[in-house]
């Protein structure tokens, strides 16, 4: 798809991989809209429009489905329909499994496959009405092999990766693409929480020897915004950390 004048919904983005992905689609002469929970800071608003791009705020938790809807209701009447939609919000909440409260597990499930359902569906009828658009769902490699402490995390991350084949075999028909990014250990606040013992091992397990940058994943993103012929995929962007055989 060519990006220029599209408008593009990025879940999560006032800091980490949403807000690289927000600038790297400005960057591309994209529309922005800017998502987060608390209130989306105006330094982060201009630092997009000095691209030359339309960019808006709007906050909201996108595992209220009400609130979802309101979102992009609210990003359609200012900016128009939405073209591309990232679902890259998530959060963690690492626990062993033994200590783990319903709750611990259930937060996370709500935020990060319940709210990629939420934010999907709001978008996905009028994109399948106009036979065009994409999805970009943030997945993660501890969805594909599991991570210790991560029980509620890798299954929410697993569930995005079943959800994301299903919406793109129920959406090809319709010209619309649904792919997902499994980053590796990427350098945000999410991994900053890690101590420096824990980082060091995983950078031994690594590959490529380092924690990836957001500009990484965003690259990813950009890439499959562009190609329409790539669907129902998952892309590891992570060092080499998992190899598929
Ligand atoms: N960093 C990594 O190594 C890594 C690895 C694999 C996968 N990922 C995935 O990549 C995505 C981005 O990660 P990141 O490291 O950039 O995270 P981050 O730095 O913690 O940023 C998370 C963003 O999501 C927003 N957010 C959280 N909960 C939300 C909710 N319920 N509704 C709306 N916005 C919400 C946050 O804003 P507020 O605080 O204002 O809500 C913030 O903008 C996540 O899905 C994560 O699971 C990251």
């Amino acid at each position: 798809m060519e990006l220029k004048g599209k408008n593009v919904f990025i879940t999560g983005s006032t800091r980490g991989i949403g807000a690289a992905i927000a600038m790297a689609f400005a960057k591309s002469g994209a529309n922005i809209v800017l998502n987060g929970r608390k209130e989306i800071p105006i330094e982060k608003i201009e630092e997009i429009k000095a691209q030359g791009a339309k960019c808006i705020g709007i906050s909201g938790d996108i595992s209220d489905y009400e609130k979802a809807g309101l979102m992009i209701e609210e990003a359609e009447k200012q900016l128009g329909a939405i073209n591309i939609l990232i679902n890259n919000a998530g959060i963690t909440n690492d626990k062993l499994i033994m200590r783990m409260s319903p709750e611990d597990f259930k937060t996370c499930l709500d935020i990060n496959l319940i709210g990629t359902f939420n934010m999907t569906q709001h978008v996905l009828k009028k994109m399948m009405k106009k036979r065009e658009g994409a999805i970009i769902n943030l997945s993660s490699v501890s969805g594909l092999i599991g991570n210790v402490g991560q029980a509620n995390y890798a299954a929410s991350k697993a569930g995005v990766v079943g959800f994301t084949k299903s919406v793109a075999r129920e959406a090809a028909a319709r010209g619309v693409t649904c792919n997902a990014i499994a980053p590796g250990f990427i350098a945000t606040d999410m991994t900053e929480v890690l101590s420096d013992k824990v980082k060091e091992q995983v950078v031994k397990q690594i590959p490529l020897q380092r924690f990836g940058k957001v500009e990484d994943i965003a690259n990813a993103v950009i890439f499959l915004a562009k190609n329409p012929y790539i669907t129902g995929q998952v892309i590891n962007v992570d060092g080499g950390l998992v190899m598929h055989g």
